[in-house]
């Protein structure tokens, strides 16, 4: 949560970093701030609400200073408001702040007795108390910040000015991520690398307990002891405008559309065609001790949650080995049952989910092995695992999750093969089978995305509708929870998935002219229960959206809208059928006029608790 970018070099930093934090604003957008350092002094300016807000803000000012801050906010500490804007000042440090300062009480407590007077509710600016405390004390400036973050427990990448300093700028990594852009003359970090992009392809990810001391031509890193460390840059063949709209109205648009390329990105250079067989490189052989695994456990949160209880269903279905799925926040707080047996998955698009960090490292305490299937390139729970499966599929910058779910389920199926080859469970012409499947996706997804007129037919009607039951059997029942997900966080209207065979259970007795009920009914094993389902809910006079891979006419009859999905091998059915359920939720979105890449309360990556 929380987005900082950093400018140092010869051109204005203040378009660089607006630009920036409209990159990072899908990180939070309670309120945003800049801090420019001109040869007239220092300029700050923070504005609650988004960065259009803060544009506006500066749009008649000149501030032409080289070097500079930037912060986008997801509040954490202290109510959204003009004064909890960051930067945050003391005297002559700033400081910008993604994270939060667990023993922030005390240290302020102690602050305050030494004579510091707070302006704000943050943590951040006590941040900036204790530096200018130590500055107060003698320390250098570079001094003073390591002995303040030995000082902090909790997660914090900061961004960090002194006016009496001003030929640098400092960043400190500690459980929340920064990375660094290289450029000619000039040098960036920010949380994440949309906002670098644009400026550089060389960055490097920075490691927890590191600092960096940030000049137009060098970047020197250390450790909190002070230690100098190596600084290696990579180059990302990632182009800046992968992260932008490219024509779509919102984000969350494009990275649906973007599906039958994003998978086929997960899936390249990992089917070998001529031997009909999954390859993962040098990861994952078997004497990283995957044909022995016993028991796999998926650990997720949200969407990414999700992937894993479909890929309860995929992985058992193909490889036979037990599989539990847990919601990592629930994980980290009992105690699991992975141990040297157990391959523990964490899935996570970003990869900087706290509590799904959390997760990994308590299955590492307890010996289970550990595979993280992520998006985004160096992300800590990439770095964490012992093992990693990207699903290389792009920067996703919605706040609601889509092309990382399809992803993720590819991941599923090439491991899950891969797994059930070692095992010996899967022949090859088992393998040959699925792996056709897998590779005739894209072009349905193609097709289903052609039709989204269909689907703004049925958004239109069924838009002001303020309760939804998303219903789905078997390995459609992740998917109705996922529609329902959906539905919820991008429009505010209350939407709820189940598994249809549990309606008789209690939520039938919602059912009614009110009250839309979706159906996910594809053919295979439990396609006659799921219809018998849905007969039901039409027997109570509920109103029936159906997407159904049925060739017959029962489920069109039943129900009062359908939209026909391609038929498939059931198993690898979500990877189409939720795709509808993401385009419906987006255009009843629409028409309800909802901000729908930055829905209210929400942040894309969650690296809180
Ligand atoms: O980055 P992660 O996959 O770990 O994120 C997990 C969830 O926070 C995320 O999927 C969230 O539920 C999305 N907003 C759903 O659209």
């Amino acid at each position: 949560m929380c987005g900082i970018v950093g400018y140092i070099g010869k051109r204005h930093a203040l378009p660089i970093i607006l630009d920036g934090l409209k990159r990072l604003e899908y990180r939070g957008y309670d309120s945003s701030g800049v801090a420019i350092l001109t040869e007239a002094g220092l300029t700050i300016k923070r504005r609650k609400g988004k960065i259009k807000d803060l544009v506006e803000l500066v749009r008649h000012e000149t501030i032409d200073g080289t070097m500079g801050l930037g912060h986008t906010r997801w509040a954490t500490h202290g109510k959204p408001s003009d004064e909890n804007a960051h930067p945050h000042r003391a005297g002559d440090v700033v400081v910008v702040h993604n994270g939060i300062i667990e023993n922030y009480t005390e240290l302020r407590a102690f602050l305050k007795d030494r004579g510091h007077h707070f302006k704000s509710e943050t943590d951040t600016e006590m941040i900036a108390h204790l530096i200018e405390d130590h500055i107060k004390a003698g320390e250098p400036f570079e001094g003073a910040v390591l002995s303040a973050v030995r000082l902090l427990k909790g997660s914090f990448a900061l961004g960090i000015m002194h006016v009496k300093t001003p030929d640098r700028l400092i960043t400190v990594r500690e459980a929340s991520p920064i990375v660094l852009g290289f450029g000619n003359d000039e040098n960036l970090f920010a949380s994440d690398m949309p906002a670098i992009l644009p400026y550089t392809d060389r960055m490097m990810f920075m490691k927890d307990g590191t600092m960096a001391v940030i000049t137009p031509d060098a970047v020197r890193l250390m450790d909190f002891s002070g230690r100098g460390l190596p600084t290696e840059p990579g180059r990302y063949d990632i182009s800046a405008t992968m992260a932008e709209k490219g024509g779509y109205k919102h984000f969350m648009q494009k990275e649906i559309f973007e599906q039958p390329h994003a998978i086929t990105d997960t899936m390249r250079d990992r089917i070998l065609f001529d031997t009909k067989d999954i390859t993962l490189g040098d990861v994952l052989l078997e004497e990283k001790g995957l044909g022995s695994v016993k028991r796999i456990h998926f650990v997720a949160c949200g969407t990414s949650y999700h992937a894993g209880l479909a890929g309860k269903y995929i992985v058992e279905e193909i490889t036979g080995i037990p599989v539990d799925v847990d919601v990592a926040s629930e994980f980290r707080y009992r105690t699991p049952l992975v141990n040297k047996g157990t391959l523990t998955i964490a899935i996570s698009q970003s990869g900087e989910t706290a509590d799904t960090i959390a997760a990994i490292r308590l299955a590492q305490r307890q010996q289970s092995s550990t595979l993280g299937i992520c998006n985004v390139i160096d992300s800590t729970v990439a770095r964490e695992s012992d093992q990693v499966l990207y699903t290389h599929a792009g920067p996703e910058i919605s706040v609601a999750s889509t092309k990382a779910f399809t992803s993720q389920l590819i991941a599923i199926y090439l491991l899950a093969i891969h797994i059930g080859r070692i095992t010996g469970r899967v022949s090859r012409q088992q393998a040959s089978a699925y792996i056709d499947t897998l590779v005739s996706l894209p072009s349905l997804l193609d097709a289903i995305l052609k039709q989204e007129d269909r689907i703004v037919a049925i958004a239109k009607e069924y838009s002001r509708y303020s309760d939804f039951l998303y219903l789905g059997r078997g390995i459609s029942y992740p998917v109705a929870l996922e529609g329902a997900l959906k539905l919820k966080e991008i429009s505010y209207i209350h939407a709820e998935g189940y598994p249809a065979g549990e309606i008789k259970h209690g939520p039938i007795a919602l059912v009614g002219p009110d009250m839309p009920v979706v159906f996910i009914a594809v053919k295979g094993r439990v396609y006659d229960k799921i219809r018998s389902n849905i007969e039901q809910v039409k027997a109570r006079d509920g109103k029936i959206i159906s997407f159904t891979t049925a060739d017959g006419r029962e489920v069109p009859e039943l129900s009062d809208a359908v939209f026909f999905l391609p038929a498939i091998d059931e198993l690898f059915t979500p990877v189409l059928s939720v795709v509808p359920l993401q385009m419906l939720a987006y255009h009843i979105a629409v028409l309800n006029g909802t901000d729908v890449d930055q829905p209210k309360n929400l942040a894309k990556s969650v690296t809180v608790e």
